[in-house]
């Protein structure tokens, strides 16, 4: 393997015994990416029923009621998701951050992360009013549609990291 070349801090996470062992052992890299898998498949599953109940689909479901079973689960799955892509990215630290796919990835988090506190500190705060029945106001609907998109978009980007 030829020495890693970038910012002191990655090649130094890249070099540590941890980069060093998802390296070298055949099986941590891949059960590591399993646990990733599974971690956004709970996430992202969760995230998209919700996003699809405000969308108007699952009229007959309370939003909050939905929000109580679901949001735990999302944290469930981050808890895995992202431990699990800490470990894959010691592996090879100083080729992810000039992958595309990958930049691309964090900056869609980053959108995914706005997006939903946007949607918890503005239009939630009004779920009573749309809880049941009602439509969501328009400003919830369009977050729930930006999430759907992000996540889907977050998933192709993680795929296409090792295509490039
Ligand atoms: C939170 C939402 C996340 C989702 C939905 C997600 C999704 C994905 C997907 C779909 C893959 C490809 C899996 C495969 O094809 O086997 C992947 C791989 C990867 N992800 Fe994530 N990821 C997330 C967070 C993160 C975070 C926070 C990091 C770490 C900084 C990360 C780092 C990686 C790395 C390094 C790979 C491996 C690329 C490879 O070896 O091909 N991911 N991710």
């Amino acid at each position: 393997m030829h020495p890693p070349v970038g910012p002191a801090w990655l090649v130094a996470l890249e070099l540590s015994g941890l980069g060093d062992a998802m390296r070298r052992s055949a099986w941590m890299y891949p059960i590591v990416e399993i646990f990733h898998i599974v971690g956004f498949v709970i996430l992202v599953g969760a995230a998209v029923m919700f996003d699809l109940r405000v969308l108007g689909f699952g009229r007959g479901l309370s939003v909050t009621a939905l929000a109580r079973h679901l949001l735990p689960w999302s944290w469930a799955g981050l808890a895995l998701v992202v431990p699990a892509g800490l470990m894959m990215f010691t592996a090879h630290a100083t080729e992810f951050v000039t992958n595309p796919a990958f930049q691309l990835k964090l900056a869609l988090l980053a959108t995914a992360a706005a997006n939903v506190a946007f949607f918890h500190l503005g239009p939630y705060r009004k779920v009573r009013a749309w809880d049941d029945a009602g439509d969501a106001p328009g400003t919830a609907r369009a977050a729930a549609a930006l999430s759907i998109g992000v996540w889907i978009a977050v998933i192709i980007c993680g795929r296409l990291i090792a295509y490039f």
